[in-house]
């Protein structure tokens, strides 16, 4: 059982820390995935079920075997979701642990899981969908390491393809205060994603201005 007296946010700090002391941006993910599948932790960013933005912004565009790429899919409610809408869909994260307890979670999920890791994406994913989601993912990486996976994001983006971006805003946060994780995203960063023929067509701030929401295409 977890400890009811240990915060979750501190915790994911706790172990960010630890990672991060050691030149590793991620190594802190697989760990803490096992631990949550073992009952002794908390994923601070579970909420059993789609991005609301996402939800919001996917009603109405059923992806008619369109593909779709979820980046850093953790808990996979938003890669679930995007299967269900048509989208012949697939989905990552660095975490083996994290793609193990999705298929224990949707057995029958016809979503192609795999680990991999944003920082060295497979190349066969260059250019390759049609709609590409990115949620939280980059901001849970130190700052350092923000514009190559800004990068690998937006190479994934097919001619013609969409780019969806959920992130917190940097600017909605005491910076001199802040310790991460998460990093959040200036409004400079999210514009980043349109790079190499991705340009931006709409960014907003939702959650009480909490977050950026931002959509692309190449
Ligand atoms: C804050 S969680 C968000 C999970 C999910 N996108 C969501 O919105 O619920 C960040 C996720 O990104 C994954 N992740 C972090 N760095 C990654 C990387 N370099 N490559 C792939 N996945 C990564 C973590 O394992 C974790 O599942």
């Amino acid at each position: 059982m977890p400890d009811d007296a240990i915060d979750p946010d501190e915790e994911a700090r706790r172990r960010a820390g630890l990672a991060l002391a050691n030149g590793d941006p991620t190594g802190w993910f697989e760990p803490l995935y096992a631990a949550a599948e073992a009952g002794e932790a908390v994923l601070p960013w579970y909420r059993g079920k789609p991005s609301p933005e996402l939800a919001d912004w996917i009603d109405g565009r059923p992806g008619d075997g369109r593909r779709a790429l979820v980046v850093g899919c953790g808990m996979a409610d938003d890669a679930e979701l995007l299967a269900a809408s048509g989208y012949e869909t697939s989905a990552f994260d660095v975490s083996p642990s994290a793609i193990k307890a999705v298929l224990n979670r949707f057995p029958d999920t016809t979503v192609s899981y795999r680990t991999a890791d944003l920082l060295t994406p497979p190349a066969e994913f260059h250019y390759a969908f049609d709609l590409v989601v990115e949620i939280m993912t980059v901001q849970s990486m130190p700052k350092d390491v923000h514009d190559p996976a800004i990068a690998s994001v937006s190479g994934f983006v097919a001619p013609g393809g969409t780019l969806v971006v959920g992130a917190v805003a940097e600017e909605s946060i005491d910076l001199d205060t802040w310790e991460g994780p998460p990093w959040p995203l200036s409004k400079a960063e999210v514009e980043s994603f349109a790079r190499d023929g991705v340009t931006l067509t709409s960014l907003r701030r939702v959650r009480d201005d909490a977050r950026w929401w931002a959509e692309f295409t190449r």
